[in-house]
């Protein structure tokens, strides 16, 4: 053995242990724990009610949010010992997109309630990173400013499928514009899931204008606005109550629309905004006609989003489509759903190894990336962590937690002998004895 530790290259885990200790040599913490649960709870005191209540609540009782837990407790690695792996690739392919990593940003919603300018520096710290962000088509900033915030780092579109069919091909043809690399469309939301956090604290983020810049920056649904702005002219409307939690909700909504702010608070635009987006950003009556016209308006790869029964994936996959992301949009729509690494497992069952299939929902770490992908997932997204990131210490918080799943993801490959993404399988995992 003529080979020297020396000449291995550290990769991601050991370059993130280096900086962190270093920096803790010199007394420097880092700015965002490590472990998910310091994490969240450092997350929770840095947020408002509402804010907390939005991020982190889930549908009904939490269940679907404590499944998606359990799921990843159900399964054991299984490291082996003496493989000389040295070298590890993490780099893959989805839909097109190649990836340093296994991992994506998922589009979360309303994130400036988290911290000012959320989605640019979401893209900023996805760009530095090397993890493509998907953007959320219920953003605080313009996929134009968060494509312009990342210079040629891989982004993705998620699309709400609007009740006004032009408002979609508009807001394709916005993201072919602004270099997206496949369009996401979320399938799970064509209406809000119950969720109690929210009701208790009658916080609707939208409804404050707080999470609809992908609207108000959107030339068809701006005619929308103004069409119902001049229709409601013609009607006589009950005058709203002016209580103090209205005028609140309409310095918000008035500081969200793009725009001054004494110009916007003159103008009916923000809040017939507000409305027009709560009235059309989903079609209830979604159907898979409506996704088989998806691949004639755009020249993006197409991801389906919010599969989880596997008749559903089959469908998914006889229609075509570049990738679907197995998810239960991380608890938030029904509770009591089946959680989404267990529908992993039911869809690689039945649609076999080859059809792209993501997972999302319950990842909180690197450890977790890796029992993903060896129970069949080709990539993950990462949601709430980086969420807690943002809350912590804006930017920078994001960049950390990203470093800090990549580096365990590494590591955890280092330490079971996984060479690259592809050697990943279910050899390195077992049922859980312990659970
Ligand atoms: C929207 O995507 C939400 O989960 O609130």
């Amino acid at each position: 053995m003529t080979e020297t530790a020396a000449s291995a290259p550290a990769g991601p885990g050991r370059e993130r242990q280096g900086v962190v200790y270093r920096n803790g040599a010199l007394g420097r913490r880092p700015a965002v724990p490590t472990s998910f649960g310091d994490l969240e709870r450092a997350a929770r005191r840095a947020s408002s009610k509402r804010a907390w209540a939005y991020v982190a609540g889930g549908a009904g009782e939490g269940r679907t949010m404590r499944n998606n837990r359990r799921a990843f407790d159900r399964w054991a690695i299984v490291p082996r010992m003496a493989h000389g792996v040295t070298e590890r690739d993490l780099r893959t392919t989805v839909a097109g997109t190649s990836l340093s990593s296994p991992l994506l940003l998922a589009p979360v919603g309303a994130g400036a309630l988290m911290a000012a300018d959320s989605d640019l520096a979401i893209a900023r710290a996805a760009a530095a990173t090397g993890v493509p962000y998907i953007f959320s088509n219920q953003g605080c900033n313009s996929m134009e400013d968060c494509a312009g915030a990342m210079g040629s780092a891989s982004r993705w579109f998620q699309l709400y499928w609007s009740s006004d069919e032009d408002l979609v091909d508009s807001l394709l043809r916005r993201a072919e514009a602004a270099g997206a690399e496949a369009v996401v469309v979320t399938l799970d939301t064509t209406m809000l899931g119950w969720r109690p956090q929210d009701l208790n604290l009658g916080s609707l983020p939208f409804a404050r204008g707080e999470g609809i810049a992908q609207y108000t920056s959107d030339p068809r649904f701006l005619d929308i606005v103004r069409q119902r702005i001049d229709a409601a002219r013609e009607m006589v409307t009950e005058r709203p109550d002016v209580t103090f939690g209205a005028i609140r909700t309409l310095v918000s909504m008035t500081r969200n629309h793009p725009g001054r702010f004494l110009d916007n608070l003159r103008s009916p635009v923000p809040r017939a905004a507000a409305e027009t987006f709560l009235d059309i950003y989903s079609n209830p009556g979604l159907s898979w006609g409506h996704l088989a016209t998806l691949r004639e308006r755009t020249r993006l790869p197409i991801v389906l989003k919010g599969i989880l029964h596997p008749d559903d994936a089959r469908r998914a996959a006889d229609l075509g489509v570049d990738a679907m992301v197995v998810s239960n949009h991380g608890g938030r729509q029904v509770d009591g759903s089946i959680a989404s690494l267990d529908a992993l497992l039911d869809i690689r069952a039945a649609i076999g190894r080859e059809p792209t299939v993501l997972l999302d929902s319950g990842i909180r770490s690197g450890a977790d990336v890796f029992v993903a992908l060896a129970l069949g997932a080709d990539a993950v997204l990462l949601g709430r962590p980086y969420m807690y990131g943002l809350a912590i210490a804006g930017r920078r918080g994001v960049e950390e937690v990203v470093r800090n799943v990549i580096a365990e993801f590494d590591l955890t490959m280092a330490l079971t002998g996984a060479r690259s993404v592809a050697d990943i399988d279910e050899r390195f995992v077992r049922p859980n004895p312990s659970f």
